[in-house]
């Protein structure tokens, strides 16, 4: 990450990491590098929504990025077989990026059919708004990412912040649709923290 840059999400490490999931870490991790991908994802969390690209799509190869090593974590142990350590078949296709998406975006030249940033942090307090990763910069970086008729898809259940990357496309002048989709529900969906009936969903391309 560049100096100046803004840091757009809280803490990389959380509560001790189990020996099962420090030895997927240390030996697994590694293998699952991103080259090329044909969807992203981006702060996977605890990975659900990745698991079901992988699953859904198993002629692309999905790339998560993730830089909370406990998320990272919750993925590696949900995609692999708990005796052998070894990817399950399902979710051979899935790349990790451990890491701020920025840094990979600025070094990968992949062009991406599918970009997905689902309950990314709203960053809710006035003076923390600047910390909101969805802005038009972001958006321009991602964009030039975008295959032709790519996507990227954003679903958020803090509607303040929906609106506020609304603005931000129009900033970018990127094309953003309003969108009902019906997709698993990932940990922060469940855990709803903005108290709205239900998260809204953007579909922005070129
Ligand atoms: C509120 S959580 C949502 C997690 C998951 N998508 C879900 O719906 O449960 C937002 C995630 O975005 C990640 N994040 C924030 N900034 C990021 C960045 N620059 N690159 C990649 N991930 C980022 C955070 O680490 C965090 O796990």
């Amino acid at each position: 990450m560049e100096k100046q840059e803004i840091r757009t999400f809280g803490r990389r490490h959380g509560k001790k990491l189990s020996a099962r999931q420090q030895s997927l870490i240390d030996n697994i991790l590694p293998t699952l590098y991103p080259t090329t991908g044909d969807i992203l994802e981006i702060g996977f969390g605890a990975g659900e929504h990745v698991r079901d690209l992988a699953r859904n799509h198993p002629d692309k190869t999905i790339i998560g990025a993730e830089p909370f090593m406990n998320g990272v974590a919750s993925l590696l142990s949900a995609i692999t077989d708990e005796k052998t350590n070894q990817v399950l078949n399902e979710y051979k296709n899935i790349r990790i990026w451990a890491d701020d998406v920025r840094d990979f975006l600025r070094k990968n030249d992949s062009k991406f059919s599918q970009i997905w940033v689902l309950h990314p942090d709203p960053w809710p307090k006035a003076r923390h708004v600047k910390r909101r990763l969805l802005s038009s910069d972001f958006l321009t970086l991602l964009s030039k990412h975008l295959a032709t008729n790519g996507e990227i898809i954003i679903g958020t259940d803090h509607w303040e912040y929906f609106d506020w990357i609304l603005m931000q496309t129009k900033s970018a002048n990127l094309h953003a649709t309003i969108a009902n989709l019906d997709i698993i529900q990932t940990r922060y969906q469940h855990k709803n923290k903005a108290g709205t009936d239900s998260p809204k969903y953007l579909i922005i391309k070129n």
